[in-house]
């Protein structure tokens, strides 16, 4: 018998992670899993669906611990054969008034955002069966970030030769020159979220190409994108949009029909491909 179809949604006890998990239960023809790095709080989450009805299942996953993330494709490709949907959505962001230094913020932020969630992949792509689709919840902010980077850094993010090895290092660079007090010197903006989230944004468009080279039949779509500006723990109550509207956008590109060639390696907002 054919393994069944599956899809796992990291950081998905709450926010946008959750609300794309409900959304998936009730579209996605597959099993559905919420995954968290505290069983408590996933095991909750999953308990809360259940009482509406949904069916979800569930899988510790913490995004910065490797044994955490291998355990995690060990399970999916023993059980499942591998997986058919990817939502990489776990993230942090410091708040505003969050007085920790800029060069820790730097650091802590890219160590998930960006090499954490870029370990994810790596470890997942492989295991991603073919028709296999691939959603990197990105923001604008990557966007408006790229936008203040010095005319070089953003030839290079926008390049359509850009390894990941050169992306790794301007990450790091990134990291050491905001802990040495230099980065607005060298180039960059004053912001870790956004600067990560550019880096999550290019690292798509590598991995897409890298696909289409390497497994041109297999048909999977990858794709960054930006929910929207969500009412959730990390932004606050004034958001203009719903956990569940902030989903739409994810959702249709984790559910983007057989046989679709398009959109992939793109920046995608509200349904629509965003220029780089
Ligand atoms: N909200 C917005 O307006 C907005 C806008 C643009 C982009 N985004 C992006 O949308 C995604 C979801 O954000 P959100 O607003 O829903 O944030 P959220 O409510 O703070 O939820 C973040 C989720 O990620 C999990 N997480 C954090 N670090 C993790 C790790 N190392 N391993 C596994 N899970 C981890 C959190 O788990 P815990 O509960 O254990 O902390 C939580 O489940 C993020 O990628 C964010 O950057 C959000």
């Amino acid at each position: 018998m054919a393994n069944p179809k599956v899809a796992l949604v990291t950081g998905s006890n709450k926010g946008i992670g959750l609300a794309v998990v409900r959304a998936l239960c009730k579209e996605f023809a597959g099993h559905v899993y919420l995954t968290s790095r505290d069983v408590g709080r996933g095991t909750a989450a999953v308990e809360n669906l259940k009482a509406e009805g949904l069916k979800p299942s569930f899988h510790q996953l913490e995004i910065t611990d490797s044994e955490s993330v291998r355990a995690a494709r060990d399970y999916f490709q023993e059980y499942y054969g591998g997986v058919d949907v990817l939502v990489n959505n776990a993230a942090i962001a410091f708040k505003m008034a969050d007085t920790t230094p800029f060069g820790n913020q730097a650091e802590v932020t890219l160590k998930t955002n960006f090499f954490a969630t870029r370990d994810m992949c790596n470890v997942f792509l492989p295991i991603i069966k073919p028709g296999g689709r691939v959603v990197n919840i990105s923001s604008g902010l990557g966007s408006t970030a790229l936008s203040k980077c010095s005319p070089e850094l953003q030839a290079r993010f926008r390049s359509d030769d850009i390894t990941e090895e050169e992306l790794v290092a301007l990450m790091e660079r990134f990291v050491k020159e905001a802990q040495e007090g230099v980065h607005k010197e060298r180039g960059w903006p004053s912001t870790a979220y956004g600067v990560s989230k550019t880096g999550l944004t290019v690292l798509s468009r590598i991995h897409a190409r890298r696909l289409r080279q390497g497994r041109p039949q297999d048909d999977i779509l990858l794709n960054a994108c930006c929910p929207g500006w969500v009412r959730t723990d990390m932004t606050g109550p004034n958001a203009t949009k719903s956990p569940e509207e902030g989903a739409i956008t994810p959702v249709y590109l984790a559910l983007l029909p057989p046989g679709e060639k398009e959109p992939h390696g793109q920046f995608v907002s509200e349904k629509a491909v965003q220029p780089w």
